[in-house]
């Protein structure tokens, strides 16, 4: 009893601490818009398409249009881990790339992979069915990624190519799925990768805390049928939209604590960050992470014993992902201070590409796993070096 009257008083402190907070901080709008929305927001047309994929997900991609100008070419923009289309729109208008890329004149293309917040629908399963859970980014390499690149290029104004621009995830997705599917690698002209990410063997911060936990977390979530991990959570959004501006260093510290010391972060501009991530994955696909952080390797989901592995690969341990493969020409942006795409497991990454394929690489100190996506100077360190090698490859 005494618990449940102190739980009301805490839960109305809370209400009112956010309550008078909200009377003297300035919210941006976008914290409470959809991509679509952000998109509309700033004047461009906004079009959202379904796209089922070979087993069945529906997943959600959004596309940037200008109302005027010729297009100069295509760009598929792919978020990382617990990320989304909103990744590429939530910074301010001039320092966001999928902005960046449609004021130059691009098609623009935001994915979302099965399980975040956009992609929540599938042919026969709902969210409420554990099989729908059952996935990690094996299926995102192996399903999601073709099933989205096929359709933009079915239905964008050039059927021929697209370039493509990974962040994190979206990253190792496209290096083990264009390392071992020449069909869908030869139609990518140019592959971007920022914060790469081809193993995660020297991962620290938040990563290596929850790694710690990992078997604490699944025990209870196993427990109470929970097979999804971090989906956005509207209420707990809104307590960071108005509590970060009045304790701004609070919010940035979560951020270095997940993505490393970021030395160029615009710490206003957090609560809209936050108010889009995190947007959600399946616990299995946490799990999978884990295990080629403790395997030392990326490889296949490990089923766990030698019996299931070889009847799913006819081999007692699970594949490793070999990225030798890879021939689309690429370029890197990476930093020094990221917590989960280490400079080590770079340079790492880096060694296993086939010589030539690997056009040009930029590290820069003070950024972390999240800059190049968002930093103060990310439109001059990052989005016009991309754009300046896009316009070479659409020339
Ligand atoms: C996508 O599919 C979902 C579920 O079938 C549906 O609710 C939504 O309206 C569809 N969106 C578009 C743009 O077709
Ligand atoms: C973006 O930059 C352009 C010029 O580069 C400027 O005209 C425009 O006002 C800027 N838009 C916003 C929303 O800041
Ligand atoms: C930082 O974020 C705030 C809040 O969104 C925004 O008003 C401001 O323009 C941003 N600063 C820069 C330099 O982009
Ligand atoms: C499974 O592996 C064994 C030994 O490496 C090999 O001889 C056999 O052909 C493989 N079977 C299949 C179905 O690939």
């Amino acid at each position: 009893m005494k618990e449940v009257q102190s739980f009301k008083l805490l839960a109305m402190a809370v209400s009112m601490t956010t309550l008078i907070c909200s009377c003297y901080s300035h919210v941006d709008p976008e914290c409470h818009m959809t991509t679509p929305q952000i998109i509309e927001y700033y004047g461009h047309i906004s079009e959202s398409h379904n796209v089922t994929t070979k087993d069945g997900y529906i997943l959600t991609l959004h596309r940037i249009l200008q109302k005027t100008t010729s297009q100069k070419g295509v760009v598929f923009l792919q978020h990382g881990l617990l990320d989304s289309s909103a990744t590429w729109a939530m910074n301010t208008y001039n320092d966001s790339l999928g902005f960046v890329l449609a004021q130059e004149g691009y098609d623009v293309w935001l994915g979302n992979v099965r399980g975040n917040y956009y992609s929540q629908h599938h042919v026969s399963l709902t969210t409420k069915d554990p099989e729908y859970w059952d996935f990690s980014f094996d299926e995102h390499a192996k399903y999601d990624l073709p099933a989205m690149l096929e359709y933009v290029l079915s239905k964008s104004w050039h059927h021929g190519s697209l370039s493509y621009v990974g962040h994190s995830q979206g990253t190792l997705m496209a290096l083990i799925e264009f390392s071992r599917n020449k069909q869908l690698a030869s139609q990518v002209n140019l592959f971007t990768a920022l914060a790469p990410v081809g193993r995660v063997n020297n991962a620290v911060g938040a990563f290596k805390l929850v790694s710690d936990i990992l078997p604490e977390i699944v025990a209870v979530t196993d427990k109470l049928g929970i097979y999804n991990f971090a989906p956005l959570t509207p209420a707990v959004s809104e307590i960071a939209i108005l509590l970060c501006p009045i304790i701004p260093s609070i919010c940035s510290e979560v951020f270095y604590v997940i993505a490393g010391p970021d030395q160029y972060l615009n710490s206003s501009r957090v609560p809209v960050y936050g108010s889009h991530a995190p947007a959600g994955t399946s616990i299995k696909n946490i799990l999978h992470w884990n295990q080629i952080y403790l395997a030392k390797q990326p490889q296949m989901w490990d089923y766990g014993s030698a019996e299931e592995n070889l009847a799913h690969y006819n081999t007692t341990k699970p594949p490793a992902y070999q990225y030798s493969g890879l021939e689309v020409p690429t370029i890197f942006f990476s930093g020094g201070n990221d917590y989960l795409g280490d400079p080590e497991d770079v340079v790492w990454l880096m060694g296993q590409l086939q010589s030539g394929v690997l056009k040009d690489s930029y590290t820069y100190d003070g950024y972390a796993h999240l800059s190049c996506l968002w930093a103060l100077n990310a439109r001059e360190w990052v989005f016009d070096k991309i754009i300046g090698h896009l316009n070479t490859v659409w020339a």
